[in-house]
Order: C-alpha cells, then structure tokens, then sequence
C-alpha cells in the first residue's frame, strides 16, 4: 500500500486537485493499485485561523509516514507576507532535501503554441531546488530608509550542483535525450557559473553519448521562443529554472498545462502543477485542472505503475485534443468538465494504445 498527502492549499489548489484525486482515484484501481489518500488542511485558511502554517508533527508525518505528497498551490492575497508558501511549499523543498523540481514541458497539440511557426517542443527542465537566490541568506540594512541596502546570498554547492546535473544527465540517457543544455549566466557572475561549468565538464565526461552544452540565460530565453525543438534537457539553478518553466510553460499551452514533481530520488516526493493560486481566477470553477492531472501522471510513475501513468498522460493528451476546455485554452468549459471528461476517458480505457471517452 502506499501513502499519498493531498495538501489542496489555496485558490485554484483546491479546484485542480479535486479533479486530480477524482482522476488518481478513477485510475489507481483499475491497475491494481492500493492507495491511501489523506486530506491535509494546510494554507491561508488555517494560517489566518490559527497562526500555523505547519507544526513540527505535520511535517514529520509528510515525511516519514507518506511515499508521495500531491499539492496544489499556496498564496493568498489576504497573507501578503507569504508565510504558508514559504513553510509548507519551499519549507518541504529545503528540508526534504528535494533537490531535483523536474518540470516537462511538451507540445500537446499544434494550436496550443503561440508562436506562428508551430515546432515540436518538448522541454525537460532539471530545476536544482535546494540553494540558489532560494536559500534566503542575507538581509537588509537601514530597512525604510534612503539608505536601505539588500543583500540576498546566492548559494551554490558543489555537491548541490553536482547532484542535478548528474540528475539531468541520467535523466537523459533513460529516456534516449542526445542533448543537455546546463544554463547560467556565467559572464556576469563568475563565481557560480565557474563552478556550474567546471563541474558540467566533468560530469560529461561520464555521459559521452550525451551531447553537453553551457549556454547563459538570456540567450537561452530568447532561442527558446526562436526555435524550441533544439531544447531537449535544460538544467539549471533555482531561479532561472523558475522562470525558464514558466516560458516553457507559455509556449506549450500555459501555466494550466504544466506539471512538476520535487525529487530526492530514493526517498521523497512531492508533486504539484507549475502555476499558482491564481488569485485573479479563484472561485470560479474555470481554473484548467489539466496540469494538476498531469501531476499525477508524474506520481503514478514515481510510484512504479508505469501503465497507469501512460494512461494518465494518454488522457491528458486526448483531453486537450477532443474534449471541454478551460478558457486559458480558449474554450468555456469548466474545471470539473475537464477532470470529469478526463476521469471518464480513464474509466473506459481500453488496453489499447488510444482512450475512448466517456459521456460525462
Ligand atoms: P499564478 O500561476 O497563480 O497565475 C498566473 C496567471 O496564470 C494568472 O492569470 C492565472 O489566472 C493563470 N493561471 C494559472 N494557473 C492556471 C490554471 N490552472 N488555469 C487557468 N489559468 C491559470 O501566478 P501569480 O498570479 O504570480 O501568483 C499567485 C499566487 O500564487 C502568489 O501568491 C504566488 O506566490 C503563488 N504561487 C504559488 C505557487 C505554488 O504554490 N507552487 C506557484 C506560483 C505562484
Ligand atoms: C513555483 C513558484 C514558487 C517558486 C514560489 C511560490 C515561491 O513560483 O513553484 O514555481 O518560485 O519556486
Ligand atoms: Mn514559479
């Protein structure tokens, strides 16, 4: 049996996960599998209430009593410090050491993409979750003052960069990647991109049928919206990958579409959709559900049902071609339209290659 935390969280968390349970919980029997699912009310709501984002019991149990955490989103207009987010989502970040946030990006569908020429794209960024701009060291001084100063540390391990790239490299040789390409900005920030780049060369040596690249961000930023079908393996630190996501994201469909699983391979993992909250959406009920759903993909495959995680992918991939969009993808269907569509293709699936859908 495995254990999986659903932690809903705020805004549209709460839409999109509902449908991702409904669909883990359509698929995960059809392919044998024996899943406990437990609720956690954690977020603005039980911040504004009690003062707590997360107690020291909490998170003990997420992480030794539970082989996967499903999350929605944090972030409230009404908790403009941020406090839920910066202990429950980056909290569980740092101090489950989940280094590798592993964020595909793939074309679904022709008509997603913004770009007038339509490419194939898919994009796998290896985003080193652990340090970074992340760490929050640093401070200000003179605060609310002309003279205020800032400083904010960007930390970069060699073991920690080390570690993702050799996640990125092994990533690619399992999946027939020729290409990884490590970005930085290594001309204004030497410091950083030294050790970036010292340690790419000597991680590649281990990977000779994998072509490596360094590349600085800004570069990349730009030839990712000029020609994105050269981009196979993408990593990078904390920030940059971040942002890189987000333009991945924008270019297969939007933030609606995109997943993300946080990874220490071997011992935890915590799986959430690329967006936020969305606070401009909330409530509606027209948030897309689909990168949510896709997060659960990722999950089933992290727990080792690799069929039923094709599925889950299949299904997604149908959903956005045949079935009710949200309006981010142009359509004016709504949350639970596209999760039931979704949960009704699961239902009926044959053992075929391809999903028929259900009438729901
Ligand atoms: P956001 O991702 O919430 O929204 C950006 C834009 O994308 C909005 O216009 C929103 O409506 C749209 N969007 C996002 N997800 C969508 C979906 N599933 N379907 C349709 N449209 C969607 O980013 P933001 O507005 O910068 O941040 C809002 C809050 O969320 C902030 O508090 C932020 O800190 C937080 N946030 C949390 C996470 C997380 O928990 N992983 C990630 C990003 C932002
Ligand atoms: C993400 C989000 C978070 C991040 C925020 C909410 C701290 O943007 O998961 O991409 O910057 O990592
Ligand atoms: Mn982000």
């Amino acid at each position: 049996m495995a254990r999986v935390a659903i932690i809903p969280g705020d805004g549209i968390g709460v839409e999109v996960v509902r449908e991702a349970v409904r669909v883990l919980e359509v698929v995960a029997p059809r392919h044998g599998l024996d899943l406990e699912l437990t609720s956690w009310e954690l977020g603005a709501e039980r911040y504004l209430r009690e003062g707590v984002t997360i107690s020291e019991e909490e998170f003990r149990s997420l992480a030794e009593e539970h082989d996967a955490i499903l999350l929605g989103a944090l972030g409230d207009p009404r908790v403009p410090g941020n406090e839920p987010a910066r202990d429950i989502l980056l909290g569980l970040r740092f101090r489950l050491d989940l280094y590798v946030n592993f964020r595909p990006s793939r074309l679904l569908d022709p008509g997603l993409c913004p770009l007038r020429r339509v490419p194939a794209i898919d994009i796998e960024i290896f985003r080193e979750n652990t340090e970074g701009l992340y760490v929050n060291m640093g401070g200000s001084f003179k605060r609310g003052t002309p003279d205020e100063v800032a400083v904010q540390e960007d930390v970069n391990t060699r073991k920690g960069v080390e570690r993702i790239l050799r996640a990125a490299f092994d990533h690619a040789r399992s999946r027939g990647r020729e290409r990884v390409t490590m970005v930085d900005k290594a001309n204004a920030m030497p410091a950083a991109g030294g050790l970036w780049r010292r340690t790419l060369e000597e991680v590649a040596h281990s990977y000779p049928d994998i072509e490596a690249e360094a590349l600085y961000v800004d570069t990349v930023a730009m030839d990712l919206v000029r020609r994105p079908e050269r981009y196979q393996v993408i990593v990078t630190c904390n920030l940059f990958g971040d942002i890189l996501s987000d333009l991945a994201a924008g270019l297969t469909g939007g933030l609606g579409l995109a997943p993300s699983a946080n990874l220490h391979p071997g011992r935890h993992a915590l799986f959430e959709p690329v967006h936020g909250s969305a606070p401009d959406i909330a409530g509606r009920g027209v948030a897309n559900p689909l990168g949510a759903i896709a997060c659960v993909g990722l999950l089933l495959e992290h727990l080792g049902a690799d069929a039923a995680a094709a599925e889950v992918r299949q299904a997604v991939t149908d959903s956005v071609r045949e079935g009710p969009r949200t309006p981010d993808l142009g359509g004016s269907g709504t949350t639970a339209e596209v999760g039931g569509w979704v949960a009704g293709a699961l239902r009926d699936a044959s053992s075929g290659p391809s999903l028929q859908h259900g009438d729901d």
